[in-house]
């Protein structure tokens, strides 16, 4: 498996998007997929699966090789809220540490300097091994990489053909920080995409593997999700073809419609 190097740490370069699976079915998926070869897996809070994800993790007999990602949510953010959040992950996930510990969506409500500190004295005392954000902007990296008084490892963001996010990985990447796509098959939509099936076929590739190449070439890692173990095979097979820089080029072009999929709209009330 690649990995994205941030700060001293790897990351693996494609991960396993789990949220909506939930019970037996996340368990067994997240157990597969590490079987198969994939040794990240995201989680969040939200997605109310930290418990099958542990237990899938468990399962594969491999928990030394992967890496876990969750996210506090962002109501947690307080530095007491977010202790017992970490705890209480910790808990559910049943593993000995959490191995990257991510901010969910900012709130504007807490200062950040407060919610990097807590997530600091997390790592220090050992309950996670490396802090990162997610949907952050270009003016919130610069003022969390002022006062992070840890590095920070990355940003998740939406990103995928449709989505142009060139300021925002420009700003990660002045700041050493790798990013992390979800959404990077624009949950499914890259299926069916005429230019996407065409270079596909050139490749002897499904559309969604050129979206998830198209990424992963630019060394953006990509966590995709699927309910089905064959496209657990399918989303990993995407290190045996390269993209020309013309089919690079006019996959670019296709972010010209600026489309996103996850509505900010409903973050900012927090309360
Ligand atoms: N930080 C955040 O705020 C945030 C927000 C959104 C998502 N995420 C994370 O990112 C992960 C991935 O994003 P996502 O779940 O929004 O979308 P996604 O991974 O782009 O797409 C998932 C959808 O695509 C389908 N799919 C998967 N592989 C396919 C393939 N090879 N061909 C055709 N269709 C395929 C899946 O259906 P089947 O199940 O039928 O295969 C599912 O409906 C999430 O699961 C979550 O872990 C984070």
């Amino acid at each position: 498996m690649q990995v994205v190097e941030a700060k001293g740490f790897s990351i693996p370069i494609v991960g396993l998007g789990t949220w909506m699976l939930r019970g037996r079915e996340c368990a067994r998926l997240t157990e597969q997929a590490i079987r198969i070869g994939y040794r990240h897996i995201d989680t969040a809070q939200m997605y109310d699966n930290e418990a099958a994800v542990g237990e899938g993790v468990r399962a594969s007999g491999k928990r030394a090789e992967v890496m876990v990602a969750t996210k506090v949510q962002p109501t947690s953010l307080a530095p007491h809220d977010l202790e017992r959040s970490v705890k209480e992950s910790l808990a559910k996930l049943r593993l000995d540490v959490i191995d990257l510990l991510l901010i969910h969506w900012p709130n504007p409500r807490v200062p950040l300097s407060e919610t990097l500190g807590a997530m600091a004295k997390m790592k220090r005392e050992g309950y996670v091994k490396q802090i990162g954000v997610s949907n952050f902007t270009v003016a919130l990296l610069d003022e969390a990489n002022r006062v992070s008084p840890e590095p920070l490892v990355c940003n998740q963001i939406e990103c995928h053909p449709y989505l142009d996010q060139h300021k925002v990985i420009a700003a990660c990447r002045k700041h050493g920080m790798a990013v992390v796509a979800y959404s990077p098959i624009a949950r499914g939509n890259a299926k069916g995409d005429a230019v996407l099936e065409r270079i596909g076929k050139a490749h002897g590739k499904s559309a969604a593997q050129v979206s998830l190449r198209f990424l992963v070439q630019q060394g953006i890692v990509v966590i995709p999700r699927t309910s089905k173990i064959e496209r657990l095979v399918e989303n990993l097979a995407l290190f045996d073809f390269e993209l020309s820089e013309a089919e690079m080029a006019e996959i670019g072009k296709l972010s010209r419609r600026n489309e996103r999929i996850v509505d900010w709209s409903w973050s900012p009330n927090w309360d």
